[in-house]
């Protein structure tokens, strides 16, 4: 019982370890969300910081996720359902982070970085859902939202998923969606924030 309480605080922990928030400073960025939409994740940083400083941000919250929902269960020895509780308490880490004020990200680079090492089979499909979307719309915030339903419906078809990993992606859809309220509520308004090349793309 030690160990999975250990597992579950180090997951949360290193979920906590805001990519954007910490690798600023390298880009010379600062408090990204006082910038663009105001959070804290790699949209964002692409948005406000340029190419690097997204990818860089996109890059560590994805290792985050992975090391907290993959590594961490594995060195603690805390298997069966508890890599998929890690995995919740990772993005929980990265929307309320103990060392930013709880006030952080929107937890999808992070879920992408779990699911890629416990459902790859679904990412596959979300990541596919994702693209589609995001080039028909120019809307990341409504890619992510449909990519991860995507990821929930394709766990019902993918083999052997464990019920933990089904009750993973539904309470990470949840979560995408209420994280997601913002951007939600903006393209209701017409003034969801759009990335220009996708809607190039389009015609
Ligand atoms: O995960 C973040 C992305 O889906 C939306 O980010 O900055 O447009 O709200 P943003």
């Amino acid at each position: 019982l030690i160990l999975i309480i250990v597992a579950v605080i180090a997951a949360y922990v290193i979920g906590s370890l805001s990519g954007s928030l910490l690798l600023g400073p390298l880009f010379d960025q600062g408090d990204l969300r006082s910038s663009g939409s105001g959070n804290a994740g790699a949209t964002n940083a692409l948005r406000a910081g340029g190419r690097a400083y997204g990818l860089a941000v996109l890059v560590f919250d994805m290792v985050k996720g992975a090391v907290a929902a993959g590594f961490v269960p594995i060195l603690l020895h805390t298997l069966g359902p508890w890599p998929f509780v890690c995995g919740i308490m990772a993005i929980l880490g990265h929307i309320y982070p103990v060392f930013y004020e709880f006030r952080g990200g929107k937890g999808a680079a992070t879920c992408i970085g779990v699911l890629a090492v416990l459902l790859p089979g679904s990412l596959v499909f979300g990541a596919a859902v994702w693209v589609a979307v995001l080039v028909a719309s120019g809307f990341v915030g409504l890619a992510t939202i449909l990519g991860m339903l995507g990821v929930a419906l394709a766990s019902f078809f993918v083999p052997s998923v464990p019920l933990a990993g089904h009750v993973f992606v539904i309470v990470a859809s949840l979560l995408i969606i209420y994280t997601h309220r913002s951007n939600i509520a903006r393209m209701r308004a017409g003034n969801e924030n759009r990335f220009e090349r996708a809607r190039i793309w389009r015609r």
